[in-house]
Parts: structure tokens; sequence; C-alpha cells
């Protein structure tokens, strides 16, 4: 089991009101699974995603993260296990637009401590993974948003974590660009590699292994998936 969330509920306190985004949600996600996570907007998703990946805390509940009770944790040793463990994949992509494709995905193994020349040669590696072996030196506006997309997973791969959590990492793609994305996501899980994503389309939570749907800020619904769609179109 590399996730486990016991009774987790999450308030947010803004001074005037009291938000509850999540309420009492007891969630396992064994090593290997491709999970979507669904729900309508509001219901909870993202806050889910942050408290996942170590960016956001608990307001009560349990979070296992491999083995380590994180519910614990100093916001230093968060800090150490989020770059260790996580990968994140964001629907703005999130990249920084001074540094080229190489400079971003180059960017965590600074915070790891890899010498340059081990820099440069990983993620070149996870650019040409990408199918990006052409673009490194090409700067995020002079991409399109299905390449900025994939820079933004070299980058989520590149310290090897355990799991990737995007939160609706195709909300702003094209179709082809989507399906692109949804083939790279195929391809790290049939690697081994855990995925977690967000998504609000039916078409690309078929490309998961299990979906499970949030509603005001509870699971409704957890569900393996049926007629999976497999590398552009066919099923199984
Ligand atoms: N930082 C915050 N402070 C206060 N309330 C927040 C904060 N972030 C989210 N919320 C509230 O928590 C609830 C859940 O929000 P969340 O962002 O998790 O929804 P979501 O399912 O990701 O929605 P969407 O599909 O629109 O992205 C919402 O009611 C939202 O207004
Ligand atoms: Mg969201």
């Amino acid at each position: 089991m590399i996730i486990r969330v016991e009774n987790l509920t999450k308030v947010y306190d803004t001074g005037a009101i009291q938000v509850k985004a999540l309420s009492n949600v007891s969630l396992s996600i064994e090593r290997k699974e491709y999970v979507a996570i669904m729900g309508a907007s509001g219901s909870g998703k993202s806050t889910l995603m942050n408290i996942l990946g170590c960016l956001d805390r608990l307001t009560d509940g349990k979070y296992i993260l491999d083995n380590v009770d994180v519910s614990t944790l100093s916001d230093n040793e968060l800090a150490v296990i989020r770059n260790k463990k996580i990968g994140f994949v964001f629907q703005a992509f999130n990249l920084l637009p001074r540094l080229s494709a190489l400079g971003n995905v180059e960017l965590p193994m600074v915070y790891a401590g890899l010498s340059k020349s081990d820099r440069r040669q990983k993620a070149k590696a996870a650019l040409e993974k990408v199918g990006l072996g052409d673009r490194m030196h090409h700067r995020p506006n002079e991409l399109s948003g299905g390449q900025k997309q994939r820079v933004a997973i070299a980058r989520a791969l590149v310290n090897d974590p355990a799991i990737i959590l995007a939160d609706e990492p195709t909300g702003n793609l094209d179709t082809k660009s989507s399906e692109e994305i949804m083939n790279i996501f195929e391809g790290l899980n049939n690697e081994g590699v855990t995925i977690v994503m967000v998504t609000h389309e039916r078409d690309i939570a078929q490309h998961t292994k299990r979906a499970v749907v949030f509603r005001d800020g509870e699971i409704i619904s957890d569900k393996q998936i049926e007629n999976r769609i497999i590398r552009g179109g066919s099923s199984k």
C-alpha cells in the first residue's frame, strides 16, 4: 500500500467562514495503481491531491504515505518526502518561463543536490522519454500546450518518484495532445509508477484502471474501470 488515508477531514479556515472541503474520507491506493479522481467542481479533488502530495496538511484523520505517517512530520521533513517520492503535473503546466525545457527539468535535481553533469544527463534522458529530444533548448512560450505538459511530465519524472499526482493534466489540451499525455502515463504506469490523476472527462478517466468519484467532500463511488482505453483506441 503506497497511500493510505483514514477518516481524512480538511477544513479551510478563512477567518470569517470555515469550509469543510473533505469529510471523513478513507482511501487506499496500492503500488502501481492508476487512479482517476472525479467529481464536480468544488467537490474536494484538488484539496485531496494537495494533501496526498504533502503540499497541504489535513485537519483531522491520518495519512500514511509509503509506510510513513506524514501527519506527524515537520514542514522540512515533508518537503524532503515530497521531493523524493512525488512528481506533480498541473493543469497550467507551472513551468518557469525564463528557463529552457532542459532548465525546467533540471530544477528538482538542484534541490535534490545532484551534480551539474548528472542533472544534465538525467534531464536529457527524461525529455527524450517524453519525445522532446529536439526541443530541449526551447523556452515554455516556444512550445505547444502538449509539449509544455510533456516538459512538466519530464520534470515530474526526473527524481524517479514512486507516485505521480496529476491535477487535470489534460484540462488545457486538445484531444490529440491529451491522447499523447495519456499514452505517456500508460507507459509510466506499465513501468510501475503509481499514478493518481484528477479529471472531469470520462474519456480521459477511461485510460485509467480505477475511478474514485467525490461529491461534497465525500467519496460516492470507487470502481475499477471497465473497457479501459489502451494505446490510442484499442481497449482491453
Ligand atoms: N485555499 C482555500 N481556502 C478556502 N477554501 C478553499 C480553498 N481551496 C479550496 N477551497 C474550497 O474547498 C472546496 C473544495 O475545493 P477544491 O479546490 O478541492 O475543489 P475541486 O474538486 O478541485 O474543484 P475543481 O474541479 O473546480 O478544480 C471548495 O468549496 C473550495 O471553495
Ligand atoms: Mg481542482
